[in-house]
């Protein structure tokens, strides 16, 4: 039914598109990928010369391919219409109404695209999720297209899960040497030469014993709990971190010895002030959900502990940094000082904090736990003032307001272009992001410009805290004791 795939759509430009399809038209030259979305403006940014989106080596496999055999488009019918294959690479951002608010995604951009499908195919066609979806979700794909088959016996589809495991900053090497590459389909013949086609793709540059096959739910159902192992790792290591400030342990030194263990390994055990991101938080939340509906209430209960670990963590650190400045700060300014409780306003609290670090590279502030400390600290009635190498002012702003609201961003917020600007008569510095800019910076100088004594909080562990120490810094980094 599905003939040799030479001609292959991708519906969706965004992270996981935009990348995915440059690599596929940069290793198959003999295969033209043509990249839809519904955004104009998107489109025409992935025409132009600066595209939407950051990444190492993409700029130079997009600037060699496009025209040639890559290309982007607003024209989705017609794309449809020529595609032998055919990527479904939407967003499917936590639901915001209706039932599984806040819980279950939304799946409405998947279900547009395949009813866009189902009118404009014509022909038969490979269609793969690529999406992040839960478990049965291509049942509900292939549904509609069922249906558009019974009133055009040209039709003929196959519904494949193909999810990505791409990481944002490095998406270009981890597309061109995955560690694996998961495709789950239909076990009838149909099926399976569907998923052949798809095999024959990635054969391109990625070993045979690479490409995992396995059927459509369990392939569904692993990109799932991909996320949530990877996502409980950082709230395990998180966790510990408490521990180790009341203890005297240390969290690097407990993630090394802990790490070398090979049946335990040492990647994604750094703790942090608690992961951001697109996908973690959506994800593990999907999986709870679909737990809860699958009447599964244990398991649903033990993924739900990554996110509130994760969700502690921020508050924990958040509260560390009022409780610290509060004490300190009482003592010399406040005449009446007795119980400093989490309501009193902490208005004379102003510090820098360098907003977002989803990865080490710009653009995708969706998540980030710096939004969240910096929320908390505003609850606080904390003034800061906010500096990051790489996030534009409006979006750090409308971040913030979307979690607390535009007159408290007002009131409470300032965004410097320079780092020594924004510590320059702070009480404190709060540091949330891994920026290389920040070990570098010339702390003899931002001291002396800070109010005294100047403390630094360190999310990331990325600052020495001797060095800090002996230039007169009080220091409070996420696992160390104090
Ligand atoms: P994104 O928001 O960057 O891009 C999605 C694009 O789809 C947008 O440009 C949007 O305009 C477009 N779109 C939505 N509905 C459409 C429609 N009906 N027709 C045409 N275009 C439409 O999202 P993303 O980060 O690329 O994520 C896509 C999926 O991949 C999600 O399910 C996500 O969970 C998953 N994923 C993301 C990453 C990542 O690092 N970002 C990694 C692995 C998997
Ligand atoms: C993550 C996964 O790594 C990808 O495999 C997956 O495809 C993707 O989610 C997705 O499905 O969207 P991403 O969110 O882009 O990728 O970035 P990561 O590098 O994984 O970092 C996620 C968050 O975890 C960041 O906030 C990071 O700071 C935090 N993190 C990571 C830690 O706190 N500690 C660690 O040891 C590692």
């Amino acid at each position: 039914v599905f003939g040799k795939v030479s001609k292959v759509v991708c519906v969706g430009a965004g992270y996981v598109g935009g990348p995915t399809c440059a690599m596929i038209a940069h290793k198959c030259p003999h295969i033209t990928v043509t990249v839809v979305d519904m955004n104009e403006v998107k489109i025409a940014e992935w025409n132009s010369d600066k595209l939407p989106i950051y990444e190492p080596g993409l700029d130079e496999i997009v600037f060699a391919a496009r025209g040639r055999n890559l290309f982007f488009s607003s024209d989705i019918p017609k794309a449809i219409a020529e595609a032998d294959l055919i990527f479904i690479s939407v967003n499917t951002p936590t639901k915001m109404y209706g039932r599984g608010k806040g819980m279950a995604p939304d799946l409405k951009y998947v279900e547009s695209v395949s009813r866009t499908i189902a009118q404009y195919a014509g022909g038969p066609k490979i269609v793969v999720e690529k999406s992040t979806v839960p478990v049965k979700a291509a049942e509900s794909i292939g549904c509609i297209l069922r249906e558009a088959q019974k009133n055009n016996e040209n039709l003929k589809f196959q519904v494949l899960s193909n999810p990505e495991f791409l990481a944002e900053g490095t998406a270009m090497k981890d597309l061109a040497n995955p560690d694996r590459v998961l495709i789950g389909g239909e076990t009838s013949v149909e099926g399976l030469q569907a998923v052949a086609e798809l095999v024959r793709i990635y054969e391109n540059w990625v070993p045979r014993d690479r490409i995992i096959t396995t059927n459509t739910w369990s392939s569904e159902l692993s990109k799932l709990v991909a996320n949530a192992f990877l996502a409980q790792r950082i709230s395990s290591i998180n966790s510990i971190s408490a521990v180790c400030e009341a203890t005297g342990a240390d969290i690097s030194e407990v993630a090394h010895a802990v790490g070398y263990d090979t049946r335990i390994g040492c990647k994604f055990l750094k703790a942090s002030v608690g992961f951001g991101g697109s996908c973690f938080q959506k994800d593990v939340l999907s999986l709870v959900y679909l737990c809860e509906s699958l009447n599964l209430p244990q398991v649903a209960e033990y993924w739900q502990g990554v996110i509130d670990v994760n969700n502690w963590q921020r508050r924990r650190f958040a509260d560390k940094i009022i409780a610290e400045l509060f004490n300190t700060v009482t003592d010399k300014k406040l005449p009446s000082s007795d119980s400093p409780s989490r309501k009193t306003p902490v208005s004379h609290l102003e510090s820098f904090v360098p907003l977002i670090f989803q990865n080490p590279f710009p653009g995708d502030t969706r998540e980030s736990s710096a939004i969240y400390v910096i929320k908390h600290l505003m609850e606080e009635h904390a003034k800061l003032s906010i500096y990051d190498p790489k996030v534009q002012k409006s979006q750090m702003l409308n971040d913030l307001a979307s979690v607390t609201s535009a007159q408290d961003v007002e009131r409470l917020i300032t965004v410097e272009t320079d780092p020594y600007s924004a510590a320059r008569g702070a009480h404190a510095i709060v540091v949330l992001t891994e920026w290389d800019e920040f070990v570098e910076l010339n702390y003899d100088r931002i001291h002396a410009d800070m109010q005294h004594p100047a403390a630094i909080f360190d999310g990331r562990l990325i600052l020495d805290q001797k060095t800090l120490r002996d230039i007169g810094f009080r220091t409070f980094a996420i696992g160390t004791a104090p």
